[in-house]
């Protein structure tokens, strides 16, 4: 049993009614798979799926501020009031400052926020360790999008991120993403040592997104 975090991006087949759709559709699967399935839709979706669906949501995004004056800004505690398990972090299209990372996740251990630091490779995987967040993402950027499985096609930089995070904390979980979308990806990425895998397109894209599901945890 593996961790799986499905992220909507803004995708336009993840946001508003599809969002709510999407966010069904894993509620059901989840009810009949091992595997522990949240998502990351659009913040404009998270209240509705909050209040009606039995699912653990994460923001994609956080600013590093707590509440004061900053105009359009989303802040750790505003998604702790809204029942949101936790957020990614320094997502490869959403890159923050090191300072800014490391106050968020400070301040998600304070709130019980769950924290997950994407990376794009073993050193910035080791450095996002070293912050004791609940989670880091090995995500290779030329790899996001596109269909190509970061499990198949270098699963050196997966091993040598698990090995490199565990090293430095070994309560630090590691999931692995970029081009994940078949059963047979996600159970090379657990057999390289992650706990469980970030992925987008491959479900919120796909034709059919509850049979993609069903394949990608082993249902079908
Ligand atoms: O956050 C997950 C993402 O960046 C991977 O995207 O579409 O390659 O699964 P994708």
């Amino acid at each position: 049993m593996g961790v799986i975090i499905i992220n909507f991006k803004a995708y336009k087949e993840g946001s508003g009614k599809q969002a709510i759709e999407l966010a069904k559709i894993v509620e059901d699967v989840s009810t009949r798979a091992d595997d522990y399935i949240a998502i990351a839709p659009p913040l404009l979706d998270i209240q509705e799926i909050v209040s009606q669906i039995q699912v653990d949501v994460y923001s994609q995004h956080v600013d590093a501020v707590s509440y004061g004056s900053h105009t359009g800004r989303i802040t750790p505690e505003m998604i702790h009031e809204k029942g949101v398990k936790g957020s990614l972090i320094n997502h490869s299209e959403y890159r923050l400052k090191l300072a800014d990372i490391e106050f968020l996740v400070s301040r998600f251990r304070e709130l019980g926020l769950t924290s997950v630091i994407c990376t794009n490779n073993v050193s910035t995987t080791a450095s996002a360790a070293a912050l004791e967040p609940d989670y880091v993402a090995i995500e290779p950027p030329e790899l996001i999008g596109s269909g190509i499985p970061v499990s198949k096609a270098e699963p050196e930089i997966v091993e040598n991120s698990v090995r490199a995070a565990k090293d430095i904390s070994s309560e630090v979980k590691v999931l692995c993403g970029a081009g994940i979308s078949k059963h047979e990806d996600y159970v090379t990425a657990l057999d390289l040592g992650a706990d469980g895998v970030l992925l987008a397109s491959g479900i919120v894209k796909a034709k059919d997104r509850k049979k993609a599901l069903e394949e990608l945890v082993g249902l079908r």
